[in-house]
């Protein structure tokens, strides 16, 4: 087993086809599934074999699809798309003077695993196959590729459910799309295609027919569930990826700790980490580069984006994104935290709550209908119900200007601060108070027209009415 997994190995993801029937301006392989491009989910899958290449053959809309890769990806231009052979060709001269296995996988594969695509390298080393295909027992009803085998065993042929015969048709055996060759036996079958069939193409297919014509063994690896079958074809084919897909990391985080309630309504995007005894309640959805810690519990109804909660924090019927939310802290129900804003240990974002670019200091309430922006609160504040800080002051030029509380301050409901502005440790102000100046350390701001009460206003009023 040494010598075989010393050989070399090349990994070709072809990603040119057009993709006609997504019916849509963004080629195929773009579509987001969980937050990641259906090419994206191919990638990541191969990343863990650690290919001495990588290529990845674009086409269809090549500048955006090389505009999604990774940095330093090799790519090769197939110019005309004149199928999957075709695509195998486009990508020999990035090939020149490779000798070893060459593992070519289909760019539309999101849920191609890890574990088949060794399953397949493995299986052609250890029978020293010079061409294989990854073999899945499906129904026959499904339009992939046929595997046809001879009496021995091995691939004759893979022929397109378009070309088939009715008995073909009814192999069950189908084409997952993704195969391993031998580099020499692959460039000396590539200009051997031709495109006699239905389609009117060069498939990669006819490599095994050639293949195994030329006396050498053509193995069909039999690895991967029916799931690992599924091309993106169509909208309604992405759909059945991505729920596939979302339960996959669900189960994942279930068996690593995680307690998910209702799981069929919860989404959480493969970027995300959620830690052991963390509990995620029905209905919430979190994505990108999130973070829950162990012990926070997340949700019901509730969307985080970029954001992390740390241990004991609890966030209810909230959204969040690009915001940090501190142990034992408390969002909701129906706050909304906006980037920036940095919930330090045990404070409170409550409901009809929105924060921005602000510093909540540890142990911070901001209880009630509250917008607080560009602000930054020292520890132990509470403020009233209602509060704004107003920070966009367009006569004093560009930028938003901030507001800054000290330790221990409390505000008054209906408090409107108008920033620039600070409010020394332990400041008070007054219920409907406009704040625009500075409020020293321990004093009371009251900012609003002293009340007046006229004596017997409303008889005479109506005595008024009642004489016209
Ligand atoms: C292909 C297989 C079929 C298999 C199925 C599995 C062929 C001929 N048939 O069918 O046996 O059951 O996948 O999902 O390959 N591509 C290019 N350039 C082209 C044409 C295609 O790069 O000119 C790429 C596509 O981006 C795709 C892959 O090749 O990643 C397969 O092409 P696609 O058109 O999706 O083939 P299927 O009809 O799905
Ligand atoms: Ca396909």
């Amino acid at each position: 087993m040494t010598t075989e997994s010393a050989r070399p190995l090349a990994i070709v993801v072809l990603a040119a086809g057009k993709g006609t029937r997504m019916k849509s301006e963004l080629p195929k392989i773009l579509h987001p599934v969980l937050g990641r491009t259906v090419l994206g989910w191919v990638l990541a899958a191969v990343e863990p074999l650690a290919a001495d290449r990588l290529v990845v053959v674009t086409g269809h809309g090549a500048d955006q699809v090389e505009a999604s890769l990774p940095g330093g990806t090799t790519t090769a231009r197939q110019v005309t798309q004149r199928g999957s052979g075709d695509a195998v060709a486009a990508a020999l001269p990035a090939l020149e003077g490779f000798a070893g296995d060459v593992l070519v996988v289909n760019g539309d594969g999101a849920l191609f695993t890890t574990t088949t695509m060794q399953a397949i390298v493995d299986g052609h080393r250890t029978w020293q196959s010079v061409a294989s295909a990854l073999a899945i027992r499906g129904d026959v009803a499904l339009p992939y590729g046929r595997i046809i085998r001879g009496e021995d065993g091995r691939i004759e042929r893979i022929v397109e459910a378009k070309d088939a015969t009715p008995e073909e048709l009814a192999v069950d055996e189908l084409n997952a799309g993704i195969y391993c060759f031998d580099a020499d036996v692959l460039r000396a079958a590539v200009p051997r295609l031709s495109d006699d069939n239905a389609n009117g193409e060069l498939y990669i297919t006819d490599l095994l027919e050639i293949a195994a014509g030329d006396g050498g063994r053509t193995l069909g690896v039999v690895a991967g569930d029916a799931d690992e079958l599924i091309g993106i074809n169509t909208r309604a084919d992405l759909a059945v990826v991505e729920q596939i897909a979302r339960l996959r990391i669900l189960e994942e985080l279930m068996l690593a700790g995680v307690t998910i309630s209702m799981p069929h309504t919860v989404l959480v995007e493969p970027t995300v980490t959620v830690q052991p005894d963390a509990v995620i309640l029905p209905r919430t959805i979190l994505r990108g580069r999130t973070r829950v810690d162990g012990g926070a519990v997340v949700g019901p109804d509730s969307e985080l984006v970029d954001t992390v909660v740390e241990t004991g924090a609890t966030v209810e019927r909230s959204v969040a994104r690009e915001a940090r939310i501190g142990a034992g802290a408390t969002v909701g129900p129906f706050a909304f935290l906006r980037p920036n804003a940095d919930l330090r240990e045990g404070s409170k974002a409550g409901a009809f709550v929105e924060i921005k670019n602000s510093l909540i200091g540890a142990g911070s309430k901001v209880p009630h209908l509250s917008y607080i922006g560009d602000a930054t609160l020292g520890t132990g504040v509470n403020i009233g119900a209602g509060n704004i800080t107003a920070n966009y002051r367009p006569e004093l030029g560009r930028g938003k200007q901030r507001t800054t509380i000290g330790n221990d301050v409390r505000t008054g409901s209906d408090t409107v601060l108008v920033a620039p502005v600070t409010l020394g440790d332990g400041a008070w102000t007054g219920a409907g108070s406009i704040v625009v100046q500075d409020v020293p350390a321990g004093a009371l701001a009251i900012a609003r027209a002293r009340q007046t009460n006229i004596e017997g206003f409303s008889e005479r009023a109506l005595q008024q009415q009642a004489k016209h």
